[in-house]
């Protein structure tokens, strides 16, 4: 171990960044997706809050759309919207509206919920 560390170390001091530890996540993006018990509280509304509300909440309803509440956003997942929308399918707007498209893990998750019923849960 203390031999390891003092390699370590030293390949620090030629190399910045050498003891870069390896991120599962980073090596197998799409293996380390979770998507059982999506839920609505605890992952589909979190990621509509960071990435959606500043243009979706109920004072900024841009479009007219608001995803503040389940009420509000299960109507989106009946209508197909929210899932085409995020996905880029044809014949929706692609959203988030003018950036990156959601980490493809939290659309997995967030279509997991749908494919579960788009519970209140
Ligand atoms: C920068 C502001 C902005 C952000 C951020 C944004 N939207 Fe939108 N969204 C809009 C505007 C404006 C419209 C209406 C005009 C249009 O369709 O482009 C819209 C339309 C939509 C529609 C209707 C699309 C259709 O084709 O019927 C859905 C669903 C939607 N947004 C969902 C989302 C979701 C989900 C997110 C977050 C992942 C999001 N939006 C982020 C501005 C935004």
């Amino acid at each position: 171990m203390k031999k390891y560390l003092i390699t370590c170390i030293l390949a620090i001091a030629t190399t910045l960044g050498a003891c870069y530890y390896d991120v599962e996540e980073e090596l197998y993006p799409s293996l380390d997706c979770t998507t059982a018990g999506a839920t609505y509280s605890g992952v589909v509304e979190p990621i509509l809050k960071a990435k959606c509300y500043k243009c979706h909440d109920a004072a900024n309803n841009n479009g007219n759309i608001t995803l503040e509440g389940y009420a509000n956003v299960k109507k989106y997942v009946t209508s197909g919207q929210l899932l085409g929308s995020i996905k880029h399918s044809a014949g929706f707007s692609q959203m988030p509206k003018n950036e990156a498209q959601l980490i493809d893990c939290n659309i997995q998750k967030i279509e997991a919920w749908v494919n579960e019923g788009a519970l209140q849960n």
